[in-house]
């Protein structure tokens, strides 16, 4: 039988999975990115999970019959080529050049929160919804646009790209991995939300996080839900920024679903409350009808099932 494997490329973690003709999800393995170690330990790592796995879970590398992979960062999409990623560090590369190469199988590469909005519409939370636009929330802030059915790229594969979308106001931006001001990542991502904490504790304010001696999101959040007013004034910012960017998008696309997943997502409806009051706010009555805010259901396995599913469902 032939198997089909997808490699999802995140900041911190590589995680590979092997799927059937039926794009049931059979096995999945996850490694370091290790991508402070530069881009030849990023794409040696990526070759060696993608060949681990297929060995680990018994099958034959004949088996194979094609590995999709979603990575974090701005694309050349047809030509494989990673042209930037501002959270890996990674710049003009011919990613899909390379595991071919390396492989000697057909490789297809993808955006890794456009091939997790893919899994999302394939399986998950999106199942039988046409129009759909998927965040992921963790290291970066990702996005997916779905429309009839279909992953939207644009000309040459920025399209989707909502982490980078410039929205908080010049007096209250700060400089964003990519280069530019205010972006969406900026104060919705997870690295986003320690640094806002981070800040906090150094000025002095006062807050139970100061506490804490590692801040993660997750602190934020749970802070957040006790009370703290340090940490509720950080996740309404993040919220706030979140559900203004669906506001936008509802009139350019009118999708009917938005679904957000990543990390920050596991807070629920604590976090998505605060989203969907001010998409209500910013919406027109029209953009919004029967439009929904949702959790993304699969989890961490919607970028490796998505990436599987760029040569199973071609
Ligand atoms: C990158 C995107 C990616 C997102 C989530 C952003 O910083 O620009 O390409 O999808 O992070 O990983
Ligand atoms: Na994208
Ligand atoms: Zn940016």
């Amino acid at each position: 039988e032939k198997i089909y494997v997808g490699v999802d490329v995140g900041g911190t973690a590589i995680k590979v999975g092997i799927c059937n003709p039926d794009g049931q999800l059979l096995h999945t393995y996850e490694g370091p990115t290790e991508a402070s170690k530069g881009t030849d330990t990023i794409l040696q790592n990526i070759a060696k999970y993608a060949q681990q796995i297929v060995v680990e879970s018994d099958y034959e590398w004949e088996q194979v019959d094609g590995v999709g992979v979603g990575i974090a960062g701005f694309l050349d999409i047809p030509n494989g080529i990673v042209k930037f990623a501002p959270n890996l560090k990674i710049e003009n590369v011919n990613l899909k050049a390379y595991l071919e190469q390396e492989l000697n199988k057909t490789v297809k590469v993808n955006n890794d929160a456009n091939v997790a909005a893919l899994g999302e519409a394939w399986g998950g939370a999106g199942r039988g919804i046409a129009h759909c636009v998927c965040y992921t929330l963790g290291t970066g802030v990702g996005g997916g646009i779905i429309i009839d059915g279909k992953i939207v790229e644009g000309y040459a594969g920025m399209a989707g790209e909502l982490g980078h979308m410039s929205i908080v106001p010049d007096l209250e931006a700060i400089q964003c991995g990519c280069g530019k001001m205010g972006c969406l990542e900026t104060v919705s991502s997870a690295t986003g939300i320690i640094r806002m904490a981070k800040d906090a504790v150094e000025r002095g304010d006062r807050t139970s996080l100061s506490q804490v001696e590692n801040i993660m999101a997750k602190d934020v959040l749970d802070a957040a839900k006790a009370g703290d007013e340090v940490a509720t004034r950080i996740v309404n910012r993040a919220a706030f920024y979140l559900g203004k960017s669906m506001a936008m998008i509802a009139i350019v696309l009118n999708p009917q679903y938005f679904i957000i997943g990543g990390g920050v997502s596991k807070a629920g409806d604590f976090l998505f409350d605060q989203i969907r009051e001010v998409f209500e706010k910013y919406t027109q009555d029209q953009a919004k009808e029967n439009v929904k805010i949702v959790a993304a259901t699969l989890g961490n396995d919607a970028g490796v099932v998505g990436a599987a599913g760029l040569i199973l469902r071609g």
